[in-house]
């Protein structure tokens, strides 16, 4: 099966080539038969011209499936001031309708929490799930630089967008264990509805649509007051549902939970696509070092295996890697003293014995 490659910018191609060694891995020894078709797409070569959005979201429509390495170079920008590169990422999550973004928060073994209390592996085990399709971010393609006097972007919730995102939503809270707390499954709207008519529509429409499942307890939070419960009490989170802009900036405080950026891992998905993504960036103040952790990369590696339905596969790549930061084997943004390619190295190992 073939599927999009894209190599990125900064740490990209290290966290990337720990993921293809893996794919590598899973073809020779575990007869899977997929096919990386790679793309040098990046902040440079879109401003070097041999890659335009038209002709990126062209070779990407041709695929069912993106595994998707960080990409921005902050110093690449456009004339109004944002980063050149992430118009590639933002054309595909919105022209791709990538409605949904899943975003695990998993403390792993071995991961040191800097909250005291949370030492049990898994005892922070939730879901931010950020709509990806409108929101604040739905004016990328807007937006408004009037003379360079005046500035403007603007928020769109649609109810078809708030539907749908809930429909994704009240499946995952289904489909999860609960949260760790007491395995109840909750859903928590998180919004600014005390402030803002665009947020309390996103709720009640959200609401409306969830609300029908006596299966999962329903609960709403302000965005600011998740920050704190996000910090104070992630045991008592399960899956969280948020607009766009909320989804980006509460998965970073989340990713740090758990051990930071390098253990967050996401999913952008449509009906019938998916692209696959580290949390993190592209990380240009580590990047040619060989020390990025890989396990945001290879943990999107396994989501993408999961949702192609290679569920073993999947499992197998997430065992290893808890095996091995069970047995102290982590990269040195965890506190260890592996490189990305021996880190890489003990995860095939691993592999190889499962
Ligand atoms: P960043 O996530 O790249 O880095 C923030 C901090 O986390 C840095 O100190 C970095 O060294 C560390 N870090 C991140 N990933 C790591 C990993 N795997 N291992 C170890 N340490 C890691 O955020 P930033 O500096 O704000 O952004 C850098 C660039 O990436 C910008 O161009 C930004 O726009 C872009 N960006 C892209 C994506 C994406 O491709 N989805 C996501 C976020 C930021
Ligand atoms: C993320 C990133 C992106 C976002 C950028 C790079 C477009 O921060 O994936 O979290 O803001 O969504
Ligand atoms: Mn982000």
């Amino acid at each position: 099966m073939e599927f999009m490659v894209l190599q990125g910018d900064g740490i990209g191609p290290e966290v990337m080539e720990s993921a293809l060694s893996i794919i590598n891995i899973f073809n020779s020894n575990f007869f899977l038969k997929l096919e990386p078709i790679s793309y040098d797409i990046n902040a440079r070569t879109l401003t070097q011209g041999k890659w335009n959005i038209d002709n990126v979201l062209e070779e990407a429509k041709k695929f069912k499936c993106i595994l998707k390495a960080p990409m921005g170079d902050p110093n690449i920008r456009n004339v109004e001031g944002t980063e050149a590169g992430l118009d590639i990422i933002l054309s595909l999550r919105f022209k791709l309708d990538l409605f949904a973004n899943v975003r695990p928060v998993r403390l792993f073994p071995g991961v040191i929490s800097p909250l005291r209390k949370f030492e049990k592996p898994f005892s922070i085990d939730y879901v931010i799930l950020r709509e990806n399709s409108e929101g604040l971010y739905s004016s990328h393609f807007g937006g408004l630089n009037l003379r360079d006097e005046l500035a403007i972007d603007v928020q769109t919730i649609t109810r078809m967008g708030a539907e749908r995102i809930a429909e994704i939503a009240v499946d995952l809270t289904k489909k999860s264990n609960g949260r760790p707390l007491d395995g109840k499954k909750v859903l928590t709207i998180v919004d600014k509805s005390n402030v803002l008519k665009s947020f309390a529509f996103f709720r009640k429409v959200v609401s409306n649509y969830a609300s029908k499942y006596n299966d999962i307890e329903l609960s709403y939070m302000y965005a600011d007051a998740m920050e704190q419960e996000m910090v104070l009490h992630p045991e008592r989170l399960n899956v969280i549902v948020t607009e766009n802009m909320f989804g980006d900036l509460l998965s970073d405080l989340g990713a740090a939970t758990v051990g930071g950026l390098g253990m967050a891992y996401s999913a952008n998905l449509s009906k019938d696509r998916g692209m696959f993504e580290p949390v993190h960036g592209s990380a240009n103040d580590i990047a040619g070092k060989n020390i990025a952790n890989p396990v945001a990369m290879l943990m999107s590696l396994s989501l993408m295996l999961d949702w192609l339905d290679f569920k073993d596969y999947a499992k197998k790549l997430e065992n290893s890697i808890i095996s091995a930061l069970k047995d102290g084997i982590k990269t040195v943004d965890l506190g260890g003293n592996y490189s990305t390619k021996s880190f890489t190295d003990e995860i095939i190992k691993r592999l190889l014995k499962m």
